[in-house]
């Protein structure tokens, strides 16, 4: 196909030699129609947000060479691209990452040479979440919330707590389930071979992500360049320190950062010291999931009471975010509240920077509400055990908090009764709101 294209551009160009205008102009609109055929190979973005952040945080620019150019070889060493995905050769990968299920979900949407399905995220993903997995997909900026950035790593609907990444059988069921009351649509209707698929690529595009992030945050984003740049690409800053040092003491400086990306140069490096640490909390997702003692046996109504007293109590704090009325709209609910994929680079305090931000493709800060629990939609799945987790270890990234550890296993059995069975059905026009007795006061 390339090679076709470029032979046709160039009869478009010995016939413009020629002058011969009406055949030139049939010729370009031939090209015009074949274009649609060619796509140039896609390719994964950098995260040029991450590194905006860390150069305002060290008032220093990155240097092409020495820093973004590395990351970009040693992402695509490890990682390969979105049409031709690779594994780093981390022992036990393959527990975590199946690059054959990778490889028929990458590519471009169609069938390979042996009639194998590929391209499954490119056809039902990649115009929400991106083809990097950075969640801004050109139909992300209508959405809210948006669509969730994989390359953190972080995760809202798990069975794991906090700080944990998920298992593969919670994104299994997201993408199965959807995210109802979101546009993060249920695909049910695909085989469970697909769904798997879909499930081993979300995971790889996660690891690749935060290896690009540990790069550029610890690895790669500490080293401070000045001294390897020319003059002419120095800041201020930068200018200024360089001419604070000694000659010895730049020629010493300058061997340091040269070692330092050298380090990198080496695949076993890379594995032990970037990857495979990474894959490795992967790996033990499975045995971090919050155990659940089992729901005791209890009239239905009388738990429910339970809940709501629970609910409203100070013990749990529920009602300061989702309300007296638990209709979202807690006395927090009126704070600066924004999930962190948003914290990452908006500070309410200090808006500022985003400009810099947004013109790097950065999504619009939106504000992020406490749920409005009347209406009964669960994002993160509707049964029991969804909410039993949702409860016990909060929503991570979402300001929703881990209830606190005074409140038993078997209380927050009596708040999923509550939150599921309370609350939808009792309509609002036949309860008062409840009256704050027994909640903290406001100040
Ligand atoms: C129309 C847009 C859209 C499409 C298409 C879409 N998603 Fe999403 N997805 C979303 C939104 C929005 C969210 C965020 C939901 C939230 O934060 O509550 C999301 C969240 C997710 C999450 C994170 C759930 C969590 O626990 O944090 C995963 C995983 C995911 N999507 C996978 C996929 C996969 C795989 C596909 C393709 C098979 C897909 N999505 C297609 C919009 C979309
Ligand atoms: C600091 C504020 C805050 C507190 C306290 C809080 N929540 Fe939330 N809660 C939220 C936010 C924000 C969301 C929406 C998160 C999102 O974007 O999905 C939420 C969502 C929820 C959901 C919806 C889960 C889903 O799958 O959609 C439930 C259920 C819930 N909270 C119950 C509770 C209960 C019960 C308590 C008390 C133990 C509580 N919350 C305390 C902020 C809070």
């Amino acid at each position: 196909m390339m090679r076709q294209e470029i032979t046709s551009m160039n009869a478009v160009y010995s016939n413009m030699r020629r002058g011969d205008w009406a055949r030139w102009t049939l010729l370009a609109i031939g090209v015009i129609a074949t274009a649609g055929c060619f796509s140039p190979a896609a390719q994964f973005e950098l995260n040029m947000i991450a590194v905006h952040k860390r150069e305002l945080e060290s008032e220093a620019t990155f240097s092409t060479q020495y820093q973004l150019q590395p990351i970009a070889e040693i992402l695509e060493a490890s990682f390969g691209t979105p049409d031709n995905p690779v594994l780093p050769p981390v022992p036990g990968i393959e527990d975590v990452l199946d690059l054959e299920k990778i490889k028929m979900a990458a590519g471009p949407y169609g069938s390979d040479e042996n009639g194998k399905q590929r391209g499954l995220y490119r056809q039902h993903c990649v115009h929400c979440h991106g083809i990097t997995g950075d969640g801004a997909g050109p139909t992300a900026a209508f959405l809210n919330p948006y669509p969730r950035d994989y390359r953190p790593g972080k995760f809202k609907f798990k069975s794991t707590a906090s700080g944990q990444e998920p298992t593969h059988q919670d994104l299994n069921r997201i993408i199965r389930d959807g995210a109802a009351g979101t546009a993060m649509p249920s695909f049910k209707l695909l085989d469970s071979d697909e769904i798997e698929a879909l499930t081993h690529y979300v995971k790889y595009l996660s690891i690749r992500g935060q290896t690009e992030l540990y790069l550029i945050e610890a690895e790669f984003g500490e080293l401070l360049p000045a001294v390897v740049k020319p003059a002419s690409e120095r800041n201020a800053e930068e200018q200024e320190y360089v001419e604070s040092l000694t000659e010895e003491e730049l020629e010493e400086e300058k061997a340091e950062f040269l070692e330092e990306v050298a380090f990198f140069e080496s695949r076993e490096n890379i594995v032990e010291e970037v990857v495979g640490p990474i894959v490795e909390k992967w790996m033990n997702a499975g045995d971090e999931v919050t155990e659940i003692a089992e729901k005791p046996e209890m009239e239905m109504k009388e738990s429910i009471a339970k809940g709501r007293e629970l609910f409203f109590s100070a013990k749990t704090g529920c009602a300061g975010c989702h309300g007296e009325s638990a209709l979202g709209d807690g006395q927090t609910a009126e704070a600066d509240f924004y999930d962190d994929w948003t914290r990452f680079y908006y500070d309410p305090n200090d808006p500022s920077t985003l400009e810099g931000y947004l013109a790097l493709g950065a999504l619009e800060p939106r504000k992020l509400r406490p749920r409005n629990l009347r209406q009964g939609v669960f994002r993160g799945g509707r049964r029991p055990i969804d909410i039993f987790w949702r409860i016990r270890n909060g929503i991570e990234g979402a300001k929703m908090p881990a209830a606190p550890p005074i409140v038993t296993d078997e209380e927050i059995w009596h708040l999923v009764d509550f939150v599921r069975y309370g609350l939808p059905y009792d309509a609002l026009s036949e309860n008062e709101p409840h009256q704050p007795e027994n909640v903290r006061v406001r100040n």
